[in-house]
Parts: structure tokens; C-alpha cells; sequence
């Protein structure tokens, strides 16, 4: 049997999504607005759960229909054949997002959705699903736009980017599918060296690990079609088992990664000894400014901070968070970035140095030519991934600009 499905992922990674589902084995892949609608039979809908990189869920979809009024949507919830889905022992929450809703209280339709298929359980079974806001076993999602409402059965539970092992967090750190789909952007290959110089907690090199060996991201944790009267629990174990077993050996794989703050390099080596990575990273706690090259050429890629006070040479040790203090961290990061490109130009000829930010002033002062700048969302900031490659002796006789 062919289902529809749809896949929501940060935006501009939709046509990268579209070409790792169809490498999956999905049909109809067609990339919208924030996500890419498929097709495919349920075996296909747990492999994209496990594999994808790229998707934050996979939502499959039950019914669509025009409506007017909070009764319409009512009545086509109660019209969906919920007990042929799951039980009604499985505890249920709703979710509904709207896109030009004529409707007043997205909280109202939620609540008659709800009804919707508790009184369509009750009134066959004599017993109702309960709910739970927390940790529910199924999740029922409605999409409207202003003429239509599409309801969802959730096959993820938790969102994707959850990859099933513990994190500990520093500073604003990425989604693990954006950071993903900014490794697969960046065109690193897992025998090429990747640097982080500002990993935070280290999520590029945990994503690049999972690709580095071939781990299905979603090898640690439960989905949500697990809930499903559809499930097979045989089918499924047989091929999680397979994927598993696609796993490479590390021999190859130069992974490093810095940040100037300890707490951070910390964090990140936990993270990657959660994930079972540790052996492929080394890690260095310093200034990317003081950082050398550890190879002769390869990947540098980091997501600098922005709005937040950077430890300049000039205050060595100093870091306040800068919520309050955003503007003067913006204009000291413009006063940074042309230190930052002449340390490239000085010390990384060879490498191609990448870096996703939403600040405009990166590529005016970093005084180094784009390759490539690829527009990409982190959450609601537009944002660019900016290429430079760095030629070997690349104004290697201009004298580095003063640290002021
Ligand atoms: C936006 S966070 C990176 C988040 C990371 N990509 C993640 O997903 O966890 C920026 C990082 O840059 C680090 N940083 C700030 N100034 C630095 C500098 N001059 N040299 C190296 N790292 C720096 C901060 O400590 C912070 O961890």
C-alpha cells in the first residue's frame, strides 16, 4: 500500500531532503515550503525515520479537506478512522499549525479535534484515549491554510533532531538536521579533515561522525509509529538491523575540534563520547585566531556567534553574554572578522573554510572573496553558509591588519 507522507525541514534544505528521500526509496518526492511531501509503503516511512539526516519528523497524512468553520474540522476528525490507527490505551496529544487561518483560536480547534476523536473512540468502543500534553504515545497534527485542513498521525514522537543520546549544551547550539544538511552543503567527504574551531557543543562533528561511519542517526532512540496499530515490530528489528550493520570502520576519519571557552570543549567531548565518536575527534581548547592548521588542506567549519560578545584579543578572558549588550557585540564582531580572514589567509592556505552565520557584516570584513553563499534559515534568522577557499600563499606578504 503507497501512503502520503510529508517531512518538514529547516528551510533551504528542502530539495537536499528531496534527494535523500528519494535515495531512501520514496516516490512522488515533491520539495515545498519547509518540507518535502513523498510517498511510500510503511517499511519506507520507518527507514526515513531512521536515516534521515535531514528531516525534523515524518508525518503521515490521514485526511485533507476544505473547511470553514471549527465544526468542519470537527467533522473530519470525527469522520478518520482513528481505531484502526491505534489503540485507545495510547495516550494522545493534538497540534495544530495555521498559515492564514480565518479561523480566531488555534486553542479552540485544538480542543475540537481532540473531542473529535475521543467521541468517535468513546461512541465505538465505550473508552476514550487520555491525554498527555508531556510525552504523548500519539500525536495527531493539523495543518491549516486558509481554505484547507490536513490532519497528520506523527510517525517520529520526539522530533528528529533529537538523535537518542544525552547532549550537554553550550551557547546556541545548531539543530543536529541543519547542522547535517550544512556538513552535506559544505561538500566535506568523510576522508577529507574537518575542523571546527568554535564547536560549541560539537554538533557538526557529531553529525559528521554519524556520516563519517554510516550510523543511522535514529539508531538510539523510539519513533512514534511504534505506537502504531501499523507496525511490525519483526519487520522493523530486521531492518534497523541491517542499517546497523552498514556501519564503516573509523580508520580514515579526521575529525578536530576547538573552542576558546573550556566549558565548551567539555561539553562537546561528553557529547561525542555519548555518541560513541570520542576516538575520531581531537579537541583543543584555544583562540581561533591562535588555532594552526592540523593538516595541509581540508574542511574548517563553524557557526561563529552573533549578538554574543566574542573574547577579542584585545579582552582576552572576557566573556559576557550580550542580550542586553547586542549592538556593541555586533560591532565588535565586525571589528573581528578582518583578523579572522587574515589569520585564514595566513593560516589555513589549502583549506576551504565555511561558515554559517546571519550577521550581513561577515563577508564585507572578513576581506576574503565568497566562493559561494548559500541562503539557508536557523529557526527565524536568515542566514548564509559563506565559502572561502584559501589559496596556498594567498596574500601571504600583506602584513596581518593591527589588533586594535
Ligand atoms: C554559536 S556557538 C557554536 C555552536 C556550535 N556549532 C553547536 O552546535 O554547539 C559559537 C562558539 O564559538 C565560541 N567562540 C567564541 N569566540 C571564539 C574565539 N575567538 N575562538 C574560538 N571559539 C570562540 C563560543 O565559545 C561558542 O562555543
Amino acid at each position: 500500500m503507497t501512503e502520503n507522507f510529508f517531512a518538514p525541514c529547516p528551510r533551504g534544505l528542502e530539495g537536499l531532503l528531496a534527494d535523500e528521500l528519494t535515495a531512501l526509496g520514496a516516490q512522488y518526492v515533491k520539495p515545498v515550503h519547509g518540507g518535502v511531501a513523498f510517498a511510500g509503503d510503511w517499511p519506507l516511512c520507518w527507514r526515513v525515520n531512521l536515516e534521515s539526516r535531514l528531516a525534523t519528523r515524518v508525518m503521515w497524512r490521514v485526511a485533507e479537506r476544505g473547511y470553514r468553520s471549527e465544526e468542519d474540522i470537527y467533522d473530519l476528525a470525527r469522520e478518520q478512522r482513528w481505531e484502526q490507527y491505534f489503540k485507545v490505551d495510547r495516550t494522545l496529544r493534538i497540534y495544530v499549525t495555521a498559515i492564514r487561518s480565518p479561523l480566531r483560536s488555534l486553542n479552540f480547534i485544538t480542543l475540537r479535534i481532540k473531542d473529535a476523536v475521543c467521541d468517535r473512540f468513546r461512541d465505538l468502543l465505550g473508552a476514550r484515549p487520555s491525554i498527555n500534553t508531556e510525552s504523548p504515545d500519539v500525536r495527531v497534527h493539523a495543518f491549516l491554510t486558509a481554505e484547507t485542513c490536513t490532519l497528520y498521525l506523527d510517525t517520529s514522537g520526539e522530533s528528529l533532531t533529537r538523535r537518542g543520546f544525552k547532549r550537554a549544551k553550550h551557547e546556541a547550539p545548531l539543530k543536529e538536521n541543519l547542522a547535517a544538511g550544512i556538513l552535506s552543503l559544505s561538500g566535506w567527504q568523510p576522508d577529507e579533515a574537518l575542523l571546527d574551531p568554535m564547536c560549541g557543543s560539537g554538533t557538526f562533528l557529531i553529525e559528521a561522525g554519524l556520516m563519517a561511519l554510516d550510523i543511522p542517526p535514529g539508531a538510539e532512540r523510539d519513533f512514534g509509529f511504534e505506537q502504531l496499530k501499523s507496525f511490525d515490530p519483526t519487520a522493523w528489528q530486521r531492518q534497523r538491523t541491517m542499517a546497523l550493520q552498514r556501519r564503516r570502520p573509523a580508520s580514515d576519519v579526521r575529525l578536530y575540534g576547538a573552542d576558546i571557552d573550556r566549558r565548551a570543549t567539555d561539553a562537546a567531548g561528553y557529547n561525542l563520547r555519548a555518541a560513541g565518536l570520542d576516538d575520531l575527534v581531537q579537541f583543543r581548547t584555544s583562540d581561533i585566531l591562535d588555532l594552526e592548521a592540523p593538516e595541509d588542506s581540508g574542511v574548517l567549519l563553524c557557526n561563529p556567534p552573533y549578538g554574543v560578545r566574542l573574547t577579542s584579543p584585545t579582552a582576552a578572558g572576557e566573556r559576557r553574554h550580550a542580550e542586553e549588550e547586542n549592538a556593541e557585540a555586533q560591532s565588535e564582531l565586525a571589528g573581528w572578522y578582518p583578523h579572522l580572514g587574515d589569520h585564514l589567509k595566513r593560516a589555513f592556505p589549502g583549506w576551504r573554510c565555511l561558515f554559517f552565520s546571519g550577521d550581513p557584516a561577515l563577508p564585507k570584513k572578513i576581506g576574503l572573496k565568497a566562493s559561494r553563499r548559500t541562503p539557508l534559515m536557523n529557526g527565524d534568522i536568515d542566514c548564509r553558509l559563506y565559502e572561502y577557499r584559501v589559496v596556498t600563499g594567498f596574500n601571504r606578504d600583506k602584513p596581518p591588519a593591527a589588533k586594535d
